[in-house]
């Protein structure tokens, strides 16, 4: 594969449909530990605890202390250098600039693995060059392919509710990383549909039943899968940021386009296994590299 960052930007430039696709790399300037990385999640604790839904049937209690200090930790994490030059594309200024060739109203499509919102929240860092409506637009085509730290699921009936900023339940305040795990939460006082204050109704989305993360775990569809297939039947230029290519459907996407005819652009920290299909290898952090690539 090439290395040569004006060749990207030409093949870039003439692309007519870009899908992005990233992982945990992509957020770890901003502090979030990656996977499988030397400091991994997946090196201390067990994926198939807290990442499977036989997992939380099993340990709802440790399964929730997990997600409460992870969403804990990425809302007070920034986003960082590389998710502000990928937001940046949604600026149609600059995306008529770099890639004339692109049609209008086809902004690229950025699917993410990450379920710490960062790329939403860089979009909406960028309210002094866009409006509201062409956030909103832009943040439309933000695919959250493994869901949200802010995000719950009612494993009773089934509605799904942001929770941005609602504490999820008072058993779990002060669970950090450091104790996560240490009580033994009654399954009552574990985040239920409706809230702690949850007095009986029955309204819709306000049942009562136990709430899950609505993040996606090992066995689970992926969500935004038929969009991003027919997405893919289109596009000319994948660009894979920050991840190990090790997880599918994702892992799967750069053989898609590349029997397509397309292009894959890897931007990685090391090697990894989807070098293989790379047409472009750019080693390094991608919170120095992808400002440089997409400038
Ligand atoms: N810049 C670019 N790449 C980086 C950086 C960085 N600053 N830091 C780390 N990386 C790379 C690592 O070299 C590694 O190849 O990011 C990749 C992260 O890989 P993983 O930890 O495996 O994360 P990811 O590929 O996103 O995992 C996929 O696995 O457990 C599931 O659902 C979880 O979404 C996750 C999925």
């Amino acid at each position: 594969p090439s290395s040569d960052a004006q060749a990207f930007r030409d093949a870039f430039a003439n692309s007519k449909r870009v899908v992005i696709l990233a992982g945990a790399g992509l957020s770890a300037a901003s502090g979030i530990p990656t996977f499988r990385g030397p400091n991994g999640l997946w090196k201390t604790k067990s994926s198939k605890l807290f990442a499977t839904p036989e997992g939380f049937k099993e340990d709802p209690s440790g399964v929730w202390q997990f997600y409460h200090y992870k969403r804990e930790g990425c809302l007070s994490a920034q986003p960082n250098a590389a998710h502000r030059a990928i937001a940046s594309f949604a600026v149609p200024a600059v995306r008529s600039r770099l890639m004339p060739s692109l049609q209008e109203d086809k902004l690229p499509l950025f699917v993410t693995q990450n379920f710490d919102g960062l790329s939403l929240r860089a979009l909406d860092e960028l309210s002094d060059q866009l409006t509201p409506a062409e956030i909103k637009l832009a943040r439309e085509r933000v695919i959250e392919t493994h869901g949200s730290a802010f995000k719950t699921i009612c494993l009773q009936c089934k509605h799904i509710n942001h929770t941005f900023d609602s504490p999820l339940s008072p058993a779990l305040a002060g669970i950090t990383e450091q104790n996560a795990g240490e009580r033994d939460i009654p399954i009552d006082q574990l985040p239920r549909c409706g809230g702690p204050d949850w007095k009986g109704s029955n309204r819709w989305g306000r049942c009562g039943g136990l709430l899950r993360p609505a993040v996606v775990w090992f066995g689970e569809v992926p969500e935004g899968m038929g969009e991003i297939a027919k997405e893919l039947n289109w596009t000319d230029l994948l660009i894979v940021v920050g991840t190990s290519s090790l997880v599918h459907p994702a892992a799967g996407f750069a053989k898609t386009i590349k029997s397509r005819g397309g292009k894959v652009a890897i931007v990685n920290l090391e090697r990894s296994e989807g070098d293989s299909d790379a047409d472009f290898l750019f080693i390094g952090p991608c919170e120095e590299t992808l400002p440089l690539l997409l400038k």
